[in-house]
């Protein structure tokens, strides 16, 4: 490949920041030898929305498609009310896009510290990857409200799983786990409650499973999964799980990890129909915007995940390689976002 073409969608508050550090970084991993890197910036966001009312445009919806990726910042604002860049542009993105994939690495550096007790969990004891369906469960927005204001006010949200999506995430979780030394898959659920999807996601394991023997599979409800997340970590390998379950359990995964400032992510259409979306997992954090004090790590990461899903594999380890080297020096030094931008680039170059 000799172009890589990046929609770049910065966002609100900390986005904008950090993702300036992300693209530092992925043009120091392309370079002068690797791919040309064009990038085209999209102004979704709390500040178009607030001026136009717009969310995402169906115009700027299908100008999006034609890139090869797409790296976000962070989108939200408290001056928008909760849920309508949610439902407006993020949700949209994911849905429209197809990315069934919402894939949330959780790993310890070397040099990081977790809140979990170090003697139990020295570095290496976190290594797992989040397999999170984006595209179905109580996401869809399947539900409604009775008697608003009532006494007798009712509402609900209808959780959507279909066996089409289970079985892609599912097939595309047991590749991942049978590419990892490891070999081992964890289906996160609550079937004793949820017996409807929870038998069809078990079933849909099982089933596809089979199209993988050499991979071991296991199973947890998500309450007790939230118990050995931080109890015994290194049982992890790869987890697959519904869209809320692991929008839940991968902030727990991050906070053990070292941090939301650490945890990237990519929203993957393993098929490459549509361009992929990669984001770090924090959101766009207004108590500290503007102060160019947020960590670039996240969204740094993020691009290294979108190096790889664009065949990128090499650019990709040195950006991690980068990354982990910087950390491992970081030690207590409170570092600008632009400084630890320009550390790690400088140690990609
Ligand atoms: C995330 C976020 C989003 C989600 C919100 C902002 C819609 O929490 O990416 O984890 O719930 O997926
Ligand atoms: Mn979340």
């Amino acid at each position: 490949q000799d172009a890589i073409d990046i929609a770049v969608i910065p966002g609100d508050g900390i986005g904008r920041e950090v993702v300036a550090e992300g693209l530092k970084v992925l043009g120091a991993a392309t370079g002068s030898t690797g791919p040309k890197v064009s990038t085209t910036d999209y102004d979704l966001g709390a500040t178009r929305w607030l001026a136009t009312g717009e969310t995402l445009p169906d115009s700027v919806l299908e100008e999006l498609r034609g890139h090869d990726a797409i790296l976000l910042g962070a989108i939200g604002d408290p001056a928008v009310p909760s849920g309508v860049l949610e439902r407006g542009i993020l949700l949209p993105l994911r849905f429209a896009l197809e990315h069934y994939v919402n894939l949330r690495p959780a790993r310890l550096y070397p040099g990081v510290t977790s809140p979990l007790d170090v003697a139990r969990v020295a570095p290496g004891g976190i290594d797992f990857v989040v397999v999170r369906e984006g595209t179905e469960g109580p996401y869809v927005g399947n539900g409604g409200a009775l008697r608003v204001g009532t006494p007798n006010e009712v509402a609900t949200e209808v959780s959507v799983n279909t066996r089409f999506g289970i079985e892609r995430v599912v097939r595309d979780a047991f590749a991942r786990a049978q590419a990892r030394p490891r070999k081992h898959l964890t289906l996160v659920h609550k079937h004793n409650v949820l017996t409807h999807a929870g038998h069809l996601w078990r079933r849909t394991v099982e089933e596809v499973g089979a199209e993988f023997p050499d991979v071991e599979t296991a199973y947890q409800h998500v309450d007790a999964a939230t118990i050995f997340l931080v109890t015994d970590p290194g049982r992890f390998d790869v987890v697959v799980t519904d869209n809320l379950f692991g929008d839940i359990i991968t902030d727990i995964a991050a906070a053990i990890a070292g941090g939301i400032g650490l945890a990237a992510s990519g929203n993957i259409n393993p098929q490459r129909t549509t361009p992929s979306m990669f984001e770090p997992v924090h959101g766009s954090a207004p108590d500290i915007a503007g102060r160019g004090i947020a960590d670039p790590t996240a969204t740094i990461l993020s691009v290294g995940m979108l190096l790889d899903h664009l065949g990128l594999a090499d650019a990709a380890r040195r950006v991690e390689a980068a990354v982990a080297a910087d950390l491992a020096d970081r030690g207590g030094a409170s570092r600008s976002t632009s400084e630890v931008g320009d550390a790690i680039a400088a140690r990609v170059g």
